[in-house]
């Protein structure tokens, strides 16, 4: 049996637009995407990632070889932080892109100091933090620039500045207070994640944690293409 010319067309574009659009429907699957979710489900990819050291001033001498990142987060970055200063802000960047074994490192530290089921909740599992993704950086301010990474910074001017306008620059906060169930982390208000300006504005818009927005974006992108497919069908 034939399929008329026309469906057989409507079919083909459907299709290939659902493979063009994969990386999008489903970021995880393409280690290039700066959408990539990356959590306890969702495994980084093995490949290392290219990786550039910002132009912006670590938090202390001891961290600066740990702020590497992607070229296009580390340029984000370094206009993030010339904006905050421009603005009287002074942050500072603690660490960037981590392999696999830092990651393992940071993490069995943790257990032995703390048990694993407080662990869970602020250190990825080795394979499955952000860090290894090279899109994410965990930034201070001067206020509380030796306290380390606590919740002080969410109230801190810097941390208060950095929530406020991190979107602008492309980076999302990651970790949000209300988030844990769906993240599976405490609040971070330190942890950005470069997501591109497209999708991190909408992300603010939405006010949602990043594995709700991939969600909402697979879900809009199906019903497009079941629409293209259903005027396929009516056209023959
Ligand atoms: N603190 C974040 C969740 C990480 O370890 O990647
Ligand atoms: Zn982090």
């Amino acid at each position: 049996m034939f399929l008329p010319i026309r469906a057989v067309a409507a079919i083909a574009t459907a299709f290939s637009l659902m493979v063009g659009s994969w990386g999008y429907t489903m970021p995880q699957r393409n280690p290039t995407d700066t959408l990539i979710l990356v959590n306890k489900q969702n495994k980084a990819p093995s490949l290392k990632p290219v990786l550039v050291k910002p132009n912006v001033t670590p938090t202390s001498e001891g961290v600066s070889e740990n702020i590497y990142m992607r070229p296009v987060a580390a340029k984000a970055l370094e206009e993030l932080f010339a904006a905050a200063q421009e603005e009287g802000v002074i942050l500072y960047a603690t660490s960037g892109y981590r392999s696999y074994s830092t990651q393992k490192a940071i993490y069995d530290r943790r257990v032995k100091e703390r048990g694993k089921a407080r662990t869970e909740l602020t250190t990825a599992p080795p394979g499955c933090s952000e860090h290894q993704t090279g899109l994410a950086m965990d930034v201070e301010g001067e206020s509380t620039r030796d306290s380390g990474l606590t919740k002080a910074f969410g109230e801190s001017p810097e941390g208060i500045w950095l929530a406020e306008n991190c979107y602008r620059f492309g980076f999302i906060i990651r970790y949000g207070e209300e988030w844990r169930k769906i993240t599976g982390y405490s609040y971070e208000p330190w942890h950005i994640r470069y997501v591109g300006v497209e999708h991190s504005m909408a992300i603010k818009e939405l006010n949602v944690p990043l594995e709700t927005y991939l969600d909402m974006l697979r879900t809009q992108r199906l019903s497009e293409l079941e629409a293209l497919a259903i005027t396929g069908e009516d056209d023959t």
